[in-house]
């Protein structure tokens, strides 16, 4: 394998008491985090190769605590220091940065980036590509940090559009491999006859019109990352030849008996069961288990929350930067249908849907015209439920349940359906009014 720089370690000292949330959002940046209480009987224990930074947690904090605190911290004037809450007035001169809000990933990246200094840890810098604070995101960053610098396979499953791509990506940019190819492979798209000498190259004459020595993409990857997307397409003789690539990390040529050595780590995605495709057999099941070995999945857009509306407003400051378009945001109702649609194509439907509302948009605001969506809420109270086609049905539904207040009976009245039939119809498109009540 190629020589790259080690991957250290990131700690967070929190000197305080980090809730929940920000544990998961640490974790979900690639930090270690430990976390001192009581500044009375403990000491800071530096571990030489650590990167690390100390959080003062001042919400919590009295002045005696704070003096403790201090006092730790002065035999470790070197440490990148961050103090947050109202009274963050005392520690001022140590400062690096000064907070009011608890700490959500942008600012954590901040720090990553000071307390790196050379930069030489992309790790969060990579992550930062997928767009997403929502919990179901954060466990997939957590989970990518998890598993990047881990030489084994790894299985991304999720619907079309949901970035199945782009987490391969930064799984091998905040690999070991990163310098090294990163190739991509959409087995379904190669024509079935192809497919052996694609992956695996061929020698001159293996077939007709083989007319010369063509290594596959396997070896062109060799010391990066090949990722097999589609993977249950992959036709049942190259399957086997991957098993042993995957077995024994060897391969041979179309037309050839030499071995040939490479070292490959293989991510693969499929928006199909794949379980499924073994009980049928069309896949073979040890392929499955080898594949299925660390498991990324992409949480459809929809249960994403409020990222919907990051994302556009991304997607929105990305287009402005090459195009000179007219809009600058999203009006009211533009947000209420973002928040609405039921995103079947997930995040690819949702950027090509504001790339086309910022060039039709006429104003600075992009509404829910612009969009091609249909406002929920209107649409339910002109046409009545029952003639709203599925998908209108679910934004009517989510609509209306909002505008109730997530009341059962009161939705039930407006849309003059029973209860039941609210109940029927939030199981029918996933609305989990546990979890949407405010
Ligand atoms: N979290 C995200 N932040 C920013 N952009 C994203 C995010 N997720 C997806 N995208 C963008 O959405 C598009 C679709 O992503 P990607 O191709 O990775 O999805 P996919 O799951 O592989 O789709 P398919 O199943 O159709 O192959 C890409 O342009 C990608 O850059
Ligand atoms: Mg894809």
């Amino acid at each position: 394998m190629a020589a790259v720089p080690e991957i250290r370690p990131r700690c967070m000292i929190w000197l305080g008491r980090p809730t929940i949330q920000e544990r998961e959002v640490l974790a979900a940046a690639g930090w270690d985090l430990r976390v001192i209480e009581n500044p009375c009987d403990t000491r800071i224990g530096l571990r030489g190769s650590d990167r690390v930074a100390a959080l003062m947690d001042l919400r919590h904090a009295d002045a005696e605590w704070l003096a403790a605190m201090q006092a730790l911290l002065s035999r470790h004037s070197d440490l990148p220091l961050v103090a947050f809450g109202d009274e963050a007035g005392p520690l001022d001169s140590e400062c690096l940065l000064r907070l009011r809000e608890p700490l959500d990933l942008a600012q954590i990246q901040r720090l990553a980036q000071i307390i790196d200094g050379d930069h030489l840890v992309r790790g969060s810098a990579s992550t930062d590509s997928l767009v997403g604070g929502s919990a179901a995101m954060l466990a997939v960053r957590a989970n990518l940090h998890k598993f990047a610098p881990v030489e084994l396979p790894v299985l991304v499953t999720g619907e079309t559009g949901t970035g199945k791509e782009l987490a391969a990506r930064a799984l091998h940019e905040m690999s070991t491999r990163r310098g090294r190819p990163f190739v991509a492979i959409n087995c379904g798209a190669l024509p079935a006859s192809l497919v052996q000498s694609e992956l695996f190259g061929h020698e001159k004459g293996a077939f007709t019109g083989a007319a010369a020595r063509r290594i596959g993409l396997f070896e062109a990857a060799d010391g990066g990352t090949v990722f097999l997307d589609e993977i249950g397409d992959l036709p049942l003789d190259a399957q086997t030849n991957l098993l042993r690539v995957l077995q024994e990390g060897t391969l041979e040529r179309v037309g050839s008996h030499h071995t040939i050595r490479v070292d490959v780590r293989v991510v693969a995605a499929t928006h199909v069961d794949l379980e499924e495709a073994v009980t049928q057999g069309r896949f073979r099941q040890d392929l499955f288990y080898r594949l299925d070995v660390l498991r990324l999945h992409m949480p459809p857009l929809r249960e994403r929350g409020d990222d919907v509306e990051l994302l556009a407003k991304h997607f929105l400051a990305r287009f402005r930067e090459q195009h000179r378009v007219r809009a600058r945001g999203f009006d009211a109702s533009a947000r209420r249908v973002l928040r609405s649609h039921g995103w079947p194509g997930n995040v690819r439907e949702l950027m090509n849907r504001v790339r086309r509302a910022a060039v039709v948009g006429e104003s600075d605001l992009l509404d829910a015209q612009a969009l091609q969506l249909q406002d929920a809420a209107e649409a339910a109270a002109s046409d009545g439920l029952g003639e709203v086609r599925v998908q209108a049905e679910r934004e009517a539904i989510l609509a209306t349940l909002r505008d109730s207040g997530f009341n059962v009976s009161e939705c039930a009245r407006r849309l003059r359906v029973s209860r039941v039939t609210v109940y029927r119809l939030c199981k029918k498109h996933r609305l989990a009014l546990g979890a949407l009540r405010p």
